[in-house]
């Protein structure tokens, strides 16, 4: 698809896109005579008013497009990055379903920064391009594709969209690996998939097998893979972008490409969806790929420790007492806290190769869903001031990011008689009971953890998101790096 900014609507247009606030009348000196009167028009009749509310016109021979979309904005002050970049979403993959490959978007900023608010634009319509019907064939396959997209802006907003493009493919990339079923994205799958990001970006890579595992000492996450044919990798991209010499941001996301719950099962219902297991380390691997884009300038280590955990004759057991790469010992309980388990391997391996501070993203735990839904991000962190940044850099980017505390007191709930720790702390506080785990693996270093179980994925579709992985977090992972330079 191909992008291009414009200060007026030219071209061969299938629609064009136009956003109204309610209580500001809009400036429309951009377009042409009949879409500013069609537009006033629909504005007098009380159309578009609310929020994503739209009225559709088809244009006669004279119009610049074959189709004009008013959408309503909502109130000038209600109106954030969120809701630019949902209104843009919904818009294009509204009109792609009818077809439209070729679109124009005349879209207001209202208070937000105008930067801001076209980077919002950008991603929007790039996360609402993206494909889930991969396995179709035949008559189901709907190639319905957008070829071409113009805004109506001013040329000094360019980098700003281009931005917005590189974070929504990003997210894009994400989203396709975490969707992927398990048949097709297993340990040494996703090892690649991380491979060829950084050939195209020029990160270093490399991948641990099992063999350099055992050797290297990461029994964690060798107790977590030792039942599946697939052998567990831990992956490894490392971007540089100030110099060798300075400390790294470590990144480190769940690789769990299926999480059958071990032999400690789950229940079947629903069992598919733990395809998307490895959504954190998706995560990861989008957000390497789109800082070897943009090219901050720090220097950030994207690790994923990847593991199927599968029942077999040669899987980990409940009562297991398993070493990690740490040194400490873990007695498990519950096969099914997995988890926590090969990211504590993943956590110690990124201070090893020189982070300083460390955030992790995983889809941890049923109980964050219990807790915050499917809308908000569970953050947990170790240093205040850290976590802080997190949370304002969540805020400004639209995500919905919620902190649960860490007391000391959760840590007695994961003491263990015979070992260090067991790895659950029961049906109370089970997420903080899993991120107190996972604190026990930091070293002491600033720390923040995601519980995205509840947000990683969608269930339903919405008017700007297709049904499955949802890539949400990831733009304000990207600020939040930025923000550290
Ligand atoms: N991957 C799951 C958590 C999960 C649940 C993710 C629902 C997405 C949606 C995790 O490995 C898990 O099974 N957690 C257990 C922990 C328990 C056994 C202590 C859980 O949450 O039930
Ligand atoms: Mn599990
Ligand atoms: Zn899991």
């Amino acid at each position: 698809m191909q992008i291009r900014v414009e200060n007026s609507v030219v071209g061969d247009l299938d629609a064009l896109v136009v956003a109204i606030f309610s209580d500001e009348t809009p400036v429309l000196t951009t377009l042409d005579n009949k879409t500013r009167e069609l537009v006033e028009r629909i504005k007098a009749l009380g159309g578009a008013t609310k929020l994503m509310e739209s009225e559709t016109v088809i244009y006669g021979e004279d119009g610049p497009a074959k189709r004009l979309l008013v959408i309503g904005a909502g109130k000038v002050a209600d109106f954030g990055v969120a809701a630019a970049r949902n209104l843009a979403g919904s818009a294009a993959r509204n009109l792609r379903k009818k077809g439209a490959k070729k679109l124009a978007f005349a879209l207001p900023t209202g208070n937000l920064k105008a930067e801001s608010a076209v980077q919002a634009f950008a991603e929007g319509i790039i996360l609402s391009t993206f494909e889930t019907g991969v396995y179709r064939t035949g008559e189901n396959k709907e190639e319905k594709n957008l070829e071409e997209v113009l805004f109506v802006s001013e040329d000094n907003l360019k980098a700003a969209i281009e931005r917005g493009v590189i974070i929504g493919e990003g997210a894009n990339l994400a989203r396709r690996l975490a969707n992927e079923p398990a048949n097709q994205m297993y340990p040494a799958l996703l090892a690649e998939e991380a491979q060829k990001v950084a050939e195209q970006t020029g990160l270093e890579f490399h991948a641990l097998n099992k063999e350099q595992l055992t050797e290297g000492g990461f029994k964690a996450i060798l107790a977590v893979g030792q039942g599946s044919i697939h052998e567990p990798r831990m992956i490894v991209l490392k971007y540089n972008g100030a110099g060798e010499d300075q400390p790294y941001l470590g990144l480190v996301g769940k690789g769990v490409t299926f999480d059958s719950g071990g032999i400690s099962i789950k229940p079947s219902e629903g069992m598919g969806d733990m395809k998307m297991d490895m959504s954190g380390g998706a995560w990861v691997i989008g957000i390497m790929r789109i800082l070897g884009q943009l090219k901050p300038k720090i220097n950030v280590l994207g690790i994923v420790p990847a593991a199927e955990n599968m029942p077999s004759s040669t899987a980990y057991r409940p009562g297991d007492i398993i070493g990690t790469l740490e040194g400490k010992t873990i007695e498990v309980l519950n096969t099914d806290a997995e988890g926590r388990i090969v990211l504590a391997d993943g956590l110690t391996y990124a201070r090893k190769l020189g982070a300083t501070k460390l955030v992790d993203l995983a889809t941890l735990t049923g109980a964050v869903v219990v807790a915050l839904g499917h809308t908000a991000t569970g953050v947990f962190g170790s240093d205040q001031p850290f976590t802080d940044l997190f949370l304002t850099t969540a805020q400004e980017a639209g995500e919905r990011a919620w902190q649960l505390p860490l007391f000391p007191e959760y840590r007695e709930q994961i003491t263990s008689t015979v070992g260090d720790i067991v790895n659950t702390g029961g049906r109370s506080a089970g997420s903080i009971t899993a991120a107190t785990f996972l604190k026990e693996f930091t070293g002491g270093v600033p720390w923040i953890h995601l519980d995205i179980a509840g947000t990683a994925y969608t269930e339903g579709e919405k008017p700007y998101l297709a049904k499955g992985s949802s890539g949400q977090i990831i733009r304000t992972l990207v600020d939040f790096v930025f923000a550290n330079c």
